[in-house]
């Protein structure tokens, strides 16, 4: 792995909190096999995301985001390595990892509401506490005027908003999100990434976020691995300063702009 040196005089130091481990994956390796050949999508990929912590991974196509936020899903199995959540090694999916897609994911024939509720009704919990927790959430994300709508009456904004609602409904200790802004219009995906700080701050549930845009990566982590195609690969590790965002305009920031420009440097080039 590289090692990234930046300037981080300009920006106030991280704090020093004592961290909880919540996932920690040891050369995990994925490979894909077809009738005529194998192919090593993720290579020896080690990694770990504390407890309450902000982890983004950035890449070009093909290096194997997906393939790897579908392991810790508990969706695909890894071929070797280890990959644990909570000191547990996983083994399928589980009510503790909440999942957002780019692809709008709801059930297009139940409600906002309904659909915020789904896992909860699958749980079997009572309908006062189901209602009191979807009001919660549809008020978190601004939809509490459209708890009847239908997804289809709903802009793809919205319909990322509803997806988040409903994965932190059923109270996952991790979110995973693959590229869950991916295909809104510059303007939704700025308000989206502020809402979801704002969900991250209060809520305080630990994420790993997918995406390829690296100003996203930089804006929303606290840190971020950049990994590398043929075969996936993490190339650095990148701790974002603590308070880069509280500055206005943040992503016009000197500090930030900076921070942008080595991370593309390191990747080679500009996979947007
Ligand atoms: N089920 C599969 N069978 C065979 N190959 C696969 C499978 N899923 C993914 N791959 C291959 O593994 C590699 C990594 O795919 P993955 O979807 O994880 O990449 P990604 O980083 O998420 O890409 P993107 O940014 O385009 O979403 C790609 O070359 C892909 O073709
Ligand atoms: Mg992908």
């Amino acid at each position: 792995m590289e090692a990234l040196n930046l300037d981080y005089s300009k920006v106030p130091s991280s704090e020093t909190v004592k961290s909880v481990r919540k996932i920690d994956a040891v050369d995990v390796t994925k490979v894909y096999s077809t009738k005529k050949s194998n192919f090593v999508a993720l290579d020896r990929v080690s990694f770990h995301v504390d407890a309450h912590e902000f982890v983004s991974f950035v890449g070009p196509s093909g290096c194997g985001k997906s393939s790897l936020l579908r392991i810790i899903a508990g969706l695909e199995p890894l071929t070797m390595g280890n990959l644990s959540i909570s000191g547990h090694e996983i083994d399928g999916p589980g009510a503790d990892r909440g999942m957002v897609f780019q692809s709008y994911t709801l059930f297009p024939w139940l409600s906002v509401r309904e659909n915020i509720e789904f896992g909860l009704t699958l749980k079997g919990v009572p309908l006062f506490e189901k209602r009191a927790i979807s009001d919660h959430f549809m008020e978190l994300v601004g939809l509490n005027k459209f708890a009847k709508s239908l997804p289809k009456e709903l802009s793809g904004g919205m319909k990322q908003r509803v997806a988040i609602a409903r994965a932190l409904a059923n109270n996952p200790e991790v979110m995973l999100m693959d590229e869950p802004f991916g295909a809104l219009d510059p303007q939704t995906k700025n308000s989206m990434q502020e809402l979801l700080l704002r969900i991250w701050e209060k809520e305080k549930t630990t994420v790993v976020f997918i995406t390829h845009d690296i100003e996203e990566a930089i804006f929303l982590s606290q840190r971020v691995y950049v990994m590398q195609a043929h075969p996936g690969t993490i190339r650095s590790e990148i701790v974002i300063p603590h308070g880069l965002r509280e500055v206005e305009d943040v992503k016009d920031s000197e500090a930030f702009v900076k921070l942008k420009k080595q991370v593309i440097s390191l990747i080679g080039h500009h996979d947007e």
